[in-house]
């Protein structure tokens, strides 16, 4: 839950259980210098410690739960306890500043990059475009395993320092394409109604929160609108954020 005060930039604002000193928020902003096993890289620490002073929040760039599910081929992740060496650092130096500092947890599904991806996976089999090519449809058992990757993504982000997660719900990567009515094309829990199409995240962020708890700033970026005919719009997006918004409030 946000809570807001006054709409000046400078003003604090409040994020679960974090106050920011003011509303400038560095956006996650992928850096495309991950080190083939996705692990961050010296740059890093610079990048964002150099970026962080004076800012009210950091969001680090796209980090992947998973090593099929990076969106670049030299994207960061978090998939293993080693990934958190690295990030400890940068989440050391962003803190030298009195910044604070988020994860963005992701998934690419049918968008993950292909040089790096072994099986292609969505909840439908639709191709996003030719480069990407056709993805297979999740069975229930991988959904579950994925839904396990962002359970340890988000207790690795502890260990690694990380004062909130942002999970990636936007830009048609894999929680987009189950929000979608134009890739999500199941007839399962996971598909159909609004409820159905929604429960991938909600699932999400139930494992995330089992390993956080309530107090944690957790946060979810979405994409607003499908810009097409038949897909998601502003009015659904604030239907499911305020179903999302009752799920997690602070304890
Ligand atoms: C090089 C580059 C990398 C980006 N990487 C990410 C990312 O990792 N995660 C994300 O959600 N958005 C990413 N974005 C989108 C930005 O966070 C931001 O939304 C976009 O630049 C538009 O800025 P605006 O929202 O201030 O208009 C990226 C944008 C650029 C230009």
């Amino acid at each position: 839950m946000i809570t807001t005060t006054s709409l000046n930039l400078d003003t604090p604002l409040t994020i679960g259980g974090i106050e920011l000193r003011n509303r400038f928020i560095m956006a996650p902003m992928q850096q495309y210098k991950g080190s083939p096993e996705g692990y961050a890289t010296e740059h890093h620490v610079q990048h964002y410690s150099r970026r962080a002073k004076g800012i009210g929040l950091m969001i680090v760039e796209s980090t992947a739960v998973s090593d099929n599910g990076r969106l670049w081929p030299n994207d960061i992740g978090i998939y293993s306890d080693r990934h958190t060496e690295m990030l400890k650092r940068v989440t050391d130096a962003v803190h030298t500043r009195d910044t604070p500092i988020f994860v963005q947890l992701s998934h690419g599904g049918r968008k993950s990059a292909p040089e790096v991806t072994d099986r292609l996976i969505a909840p439908s089999a639709i191709p996003y475009d030719e480069s990407y090519g056709k993805p297979a449809e999740l069975s229930i058992s991988e959904i579950e395993a994925l839904i396990e990757d962002y359970r340890m993504a988000a207790r690795r982000s502890i260990m690694a320092g990380f004062d909130g997660i942002e999970v990636h719900a936007a830009h048609g990567f894999l929680i987009h394409q189950f929000l979608s009515p134009i890739s999500n094309l199941r007839n399962d829990a996971y598909g159909g109604t609004r409820l159905g199409r929604m429960k991938f995240l909600k699932d999400t962020l139930a494992a995330i929160r089992s390993e956080t708890g309530r107090n944690y700033p957790v946060i979810v970026r979405i994409s607003s609108t499908d810009y097409i005919d038949g897909g998601l719009n502003p009015q659904e997006h604030a239907m499911i954020l305020k179903s999302l918004e009752a799920d997690g409030r602070p304890a």
